[in-house]
């Protein structure tokens, strides 16, 4: 699993700190996935690292959007408070689209697990990188917009969930 720099925080966070948070753990997603989808291409050319790699990367994703997506749910609540016009349509959608991820990673999952070096394995692994850069792109676009701020990185100021 990526190490997505994150701890749960002692308190509340304001919301520009819940988006950069949100957005670096998006950033570590994304090496993972292009990383993934590597290996994914590799077998789908009959050159997979290792017999269980793609297993592997599957079982990597999905340890990686567990965290990720209880994190999000409950940095959101910050970020859509500002917002409360948006705040209760958006938090149905992510996690309607939540839900949907852990069905689906889980049940990918099993099948890694139980099955490791099924061919079509690897053709589902480049699925689901693509599927979800796309879903962290439209996160950006519509709930992580506008609610940045400088001093929300700083961790001499002690305010960065993670530092
Ligand atoms: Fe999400
Ligand atoms: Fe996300």
């Amino acid at each position: 699993m990526v190490n997505l720099g994150w701890c749960p925080p002692a308190g509340l966070i304001d919301a520009a700190t819940a988006t950069y948070n949100i957005r670096s753990q998006h950033d570590r997603i994304r090496e993972l996935l292009q990383r993934a989808r590597a290996v994914a291409d590799a077998a789908l050319d009959g050159n997979a690292p290792s017999p269980d790699a793609v297993a592997s990367a599957i079982g990597d994703i999905h340890a990686t959007m567990v965290v990720h997506s209880a994190f999000e749910e409950n940095a959101l609540f910050a970020i859509l408070h500002d917002r409360l016009s948006l705040g209760l349509e958006h938090m149905k959608r992510l996690r309607d689209e939540h839900a949907r991820q852990r069905v689906i990673l889980a049940s990918l999952h099993r099948e890694a697990a139980v099955c490791p070096e099924l061919p079509l394995l690897a053709a589902k692994l480049t699925f689901v990188t693509f599927w979800l850069m796309a879903d962290m792109d439209e996160e950006e676009r519509t709930m992580l917009t506008g609610a940045t701020s400088a001093s929300a990185c700083d961790p001499t100021l002690g305010t960065c969930v993670g530092k």
